[in-house]
């Protein structure tokens, strides 16, 4: 398909269907991946794609009590909700039925690969991500090439040391991101909802708009 559609309407898939996804669709993201930028090309990611029915329940299993204190601060109003009516309701869904999705996929990272050049700003740093998440974002789209729906989520890095156990990932490998993968049961998106590409382009000074609204 073409890539700037498959950029429009890749949403964050949260409906699937049982049917199995053949291995050939799922290699075939992951190979994608592989074509991502890194710092310095040291390629530091690599994924564990998850079948197993009852390692699934296990991911599952840790994902659901993160999710579920997540809606508990919504609830309470501790987070502000910003979201469009539906929104939580669809999340909530994707959290309790995660299991049956027939993939999961772990995103890994050899931190020794990883170079965070802004580790030492007085802010959060984020440099090292640069090397990670364009191989998640390839995946994702190869998969919507095929027809395959994705969501990506980075709650079950919380539970990372339980995550690394159910998986046998070793000490000096952390995880990124956990992406879902399968038919989807809903039709795709004809767009996403996005800021205007004038609220988000600047001339030459942070502010100055160079699109127009
Ligand atoms: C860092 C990150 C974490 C996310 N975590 C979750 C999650 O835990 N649960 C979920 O259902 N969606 C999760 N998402 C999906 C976002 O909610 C989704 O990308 C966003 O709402 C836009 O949705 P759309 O592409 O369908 O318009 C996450 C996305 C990102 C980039």
């Amino acid at each position: 398909m073409d890539l700037t559609e498959a950029m429009r309407t890749m949403n964050a898939c949260r409906y699937y269907r049982s049917e199995p996804v053949p291995d050939a669709l799922v290699l075939e993201a992951l190979d994608a991946a592989r074509w991502a930028p890194s710092g310095s090309n040291k390629q530091p990611v690599s994924f564990v794609v998850v079948k197993d029915a009852g390692k699934r329940r296990a991911l599952h299993d840790l994902y659901q009590p993160i999710w579920d204190g997540v809606m508990q601060k919504y609830a309470s109003g501790e987070i502000a909700q910003a979201f469009k009516p539906g929104f939580l309701q669809h999340v909530d869904h994707f959290a309790k039925h995660l299991a049956e999705v027939p993939v999961m996929i772990v995103v890994c990272v050899a931190f020794k690969l990883i170079t965070a050049v802004d580790a030492n700003l007085a802010r959060q740093t984020v440099s090292g991500g640069a090397s990670i998440y364009p191989a998640v974002q390839n995946l994702m789209l190869a998969a919507r090439n095929a027809g395959l729906g994705t969501a990506l989520t980075t709650l079950l890095c919380v539970a990372e040391p339980e995550v690394k156990k159910v998986l046998d990932i070793p000490g000096d490998i952390g995880t990124a991101a956990m992406i879902t993968l399968g038919w989807p049961a809903k039709p795709f998106p004809r767009e996403l909802h996005r800021k205007p590409l004038a609220d988000l382009v600047y001339l030459d000074r942070y502010g100055a708009r160079l699109a127009r609204g």
